[in-house]
């Protein structure tokens, strides 16, 4: 059914000049960007949109990462959304990427395993989360009525 996912270009792609290239890739697969906004995350905003991943040996780096720059944070909808932008972007590990999965998006513009160039929701609570953590006005039915 239709679904919503969030989606961030990530501080290494936006610096490199690969934010546009992705935007196309996400639309050209049927994607729909619904909502978009270019924001350098605080410390604290990064801590909080990373809070599960709190206490794990690459937390420090991840946000020291995700606040080095500026990013994108996208609100897209498709069939399928969750899985198929997963699937668009991608194993977490940009070097494992380049070996199992030369097309996907972080094969092509990510590093290795914290530069990784996008980010996508893992589920469909994480989704409505992360939507609104960038979007709390948005108010569209699908994103109370999934899950
Ligand atoms: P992301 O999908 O945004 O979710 C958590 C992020 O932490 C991940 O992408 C990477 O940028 C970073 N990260 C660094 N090391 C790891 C790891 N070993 N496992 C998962 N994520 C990691």
């Amino acid at each position: 059914s239709n679904e919503f996912t969030l989606a961030m270009i990530k501080p290494d792609a936006v610096a490199a000049g690969k934010a546009r290239d992705i935007m196309h890739a996400i639309e050209s697969n049927g994607f729909y960007i619904i909502a978009k906004k270019y924001i350098q995350l605080t410390e604290a905003e990064a801590k909080e949109f990373y809070g599960e991943h709190e206490g794990k040996p690459f937390f420090p780096n991840l946000i020291t990462f995700m606040t080095s720059g500026p990013i994108y944070a996208l609100c897209m909808s498709k069939i399928g959304a969750i899985s198929a932008w997963r699937a668009l972007m991608g194993p977490t590990n940009s070097k494992e990427a380049r070996e199992i999965k030369p097309t996907s998006l972080r094969a092509l513009y990510g590093t290795d395993n914290t530069k990784n160039a996008c980010h996508g929701s893992d589920s469909t609570n994480s989704a409505r989360r992360e939507v609104l953590f960038y979007f709390p006005d948005i108010s569209f039915p699908q994103l109370v009525d999934q899950g």
